[in-house]
């Protein structure tokens, strides 16, 4: 039987991921991967941070609450914002897409960071153009992300169609104002991440049916061991590309 799409960036899509994760998180390797993407980024309580496509909020709290400095969150899905603001008051969020930052957010950042958020925008060069505005000269970007995997062919992943080209992703940071620097590969890391999340699901396979009803479940549970067999065999991978505002 095929199984009804579920887009699992919409609000009841976190929500089970949030479960599954245990924590205000939708992206691969939840706070070990926070942690890991911001060990060289020194806790400075004067800092400004950005979290575009925050989500729940979840990680924006994380930073802020670890002395990473201030933080503030922005995602276009209203929902998740609104859980955001009702969750973590002392962040900032704001419901907007990623293109009108510089339209809806009037500070600048010392660092911009997303977490599996550029791989979902439709635009993404312009989504670095937008952003750019709102850096502080010499600010740091951050993308952790899915990465075209190295055995992967040349036409768009049907699983993963937004996924960082690593052989493409220095151009499209320079022709949007940013310096690239950088990138650590984290492929291994998202191999085990995704087996861990995998196996979690299905001890988590109960609270999920009470959200979303067995199929939900069924479509969570094949989507992500495709996606992890996708990962183990080369065709996704995972990184941190690191650039500077030039
Ligand atoms: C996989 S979730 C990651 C959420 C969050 N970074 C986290 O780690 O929990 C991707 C997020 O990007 C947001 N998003 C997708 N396209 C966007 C856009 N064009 N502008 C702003 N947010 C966007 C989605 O609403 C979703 O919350």
């Amino acid at each position: 039987m095929t199984q009804p799409a579920m887009n699992m960036n919409s609000f009841e899509g976190k929500r089970i991921l949030a479960l599954v994760r245990e924590g205000d998180y939708a992206h691969a390797g939840e706070e070990e991967a926070i942690e890991r993407v911001f060990r060289a980024v020194p806790k400075q309580a004067g800092s400004w941070l950005l979290d575009v496509g925050c989500g729940r909020g979840g990680s924006a709290e994380y930073l802020r609450r670890h002395g990473w400095g201030h933080v503030e969150g922005i995602d276009r899905d209203v929902e998740s914002i609104e859980y955001a603001r009702a969750t973590y008051p002392e962040v900032e969020f704001h419901a907007c897409d990623v293109l009108d930052v510089p339209r809806t957010i009037t500070r600048t950042f010392d660092l911009i960071y997303m977490l599996n958020a550029f791989y979902a925008f439709e635009r993404q060069a312009d989504a670095l153009a937008a952003l750019r505005k709102v850096a502080k000269p010499g600010a740091q970007l951050v993308i952790f992300d899915y990465t075209v995997g190295a055995k992967s062919s040349d036409a768009p992943n049907p699983m993963m169609p937004g996924a960082i080209r690593l052989s493409e992703i220095a151009a499209t940071l320079r022709d949007s104002g940013w310096e690239p620097a950088v990138v650590e590969d984290l492929s291994a890391d998202y191999a085990r991440w995704y087996a861990t999340f995998v196996e979690r699901i299905q001890l988590k396979r109960a609270e999920i049916e009470k959200i979303g009803g067995a199929e939900s479940y069924d479509f969570v549970f094949s989507m992500y061991s495709g996606l992890h067999g996708f990962i183990v065999q080369g065709g996704v991978g995972g990184a941190i590309v690191h650039a500077r505002a030039d």
